[in-house]
């Protein structure tokens, strides 16, 4: 798929009330998709659709309730028609800390929203994806899920867990015309940095704002991320963090 078949396609964004989110429901309604955005902030979400326009539906939902998740999903095809591209975006990081003190009901969570929120989205457009022969889900990964961080034990287990979920779901679906790759996009100046940054925890929370990419630029990788230049990366994810990959993106 080019960028130029976006046109007339369907995507639905978890997390779209902000940050990379909200920027990716941007990039892609500015190539032409429908788009789906999904959130708790139901203000939020609405005002952006509005911003918009008629391509644009907002979506109220918890992605820690499968329910929640399959309605959601269930709207958008009864909306647009289908379903082509899903990116699992909703993440949190909380429960940071040193595991001794950690607030249980807290780290699980944590794991709720990143790594079975990301199985609920996938359960739900899966059955649609694979009668239809063709669709792509992209999970929002983070270095967070190949190597740990201190303090960070729910949000790098939850990433690490929602990466499998990638490498697993390829294999299972690959064969069916379905896309399967997870984005790991470096540090991004977000609501989620300024929360990283107020903890004082781990080595993340001492970077300078400045060395963050703006949320535009996992946008912009998400929309190349759906047509097959990325295809080798099935399965696996794509570090924005490469020079190499900034550059096929269009980025430098
Ligand atoms: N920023 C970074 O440096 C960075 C680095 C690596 C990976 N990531 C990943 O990138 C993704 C987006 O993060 P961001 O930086 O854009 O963070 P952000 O600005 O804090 O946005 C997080 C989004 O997730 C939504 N969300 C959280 N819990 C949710 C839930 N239970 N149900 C539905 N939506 C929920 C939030 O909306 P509501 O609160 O309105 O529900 C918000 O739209 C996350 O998966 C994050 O782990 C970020």
């Amino acid at each position: 798929m080019k960028n130029e078949d976006l046109r007339g396609k369907t995507v639905l964004i978890t997390g779209a009330s902000r940050g990379i989110g909200e920027a990716a429901a941007r990039a892609f309604a500015e190539a032409g998709a429908n788009v789906a955005l999904v959130a708790r902030s139901t203000d939020k979400i609405a005002t952006i659709a509005g911003e918009i326009g008629q391509s644009a539906i907002a979506i109220p939902c918890d992605v820690s309730s499968h329910i929640e998740v399959h309605a959601a999903v269930e709207k958008t095809i009864q909306t647009f028609g289908s379903l082509d591209v899903l990116i699992n975006n909703a993440g949190v990081v909380t429960a940071m800390g040193p595991m001794q003190d950690a607030d249980l009901e807290d780290w699980g969570k944590t794991i709720d929203i990143n790594l079975k929120g990301v199985m609920y989205g996938m359960h739900a457009v899966l059955p649609d994806m694979i009668a239809q022969g063709s669709g792509t889900i992209i999970n929002i990964s983070s270095g967070a899920a190949h190597g740990p961080v201190e303090g960070w034990s729910a949000y790098c287990s939850s990433k690490a867990g929602a990466y499998m979920l990638t490498r697993a779901g390829d294999k299972e679906v690959r064969d069916k015309g379905v896309r399967v790759l997870g984005l790991s996009p470096g540090t991004v100046a977000t609501e989620m940095q300024r929360e990283i940054k107020a903890s004082g925890v781990g080595p993340v929370s001492k970077l300078d704002w400045s060395v963050h990419i703006p949320p535009e630029w996992p946008a912009k990788a998400l929309l190349w991320m759906c047509t097959s230049d990325a295809d080798e990366f099935l399965g696996d994810d794509v570090s924005l963090r490469d020079e190499d990959i900034r550059r096929r993106v269009g980025l430098i």
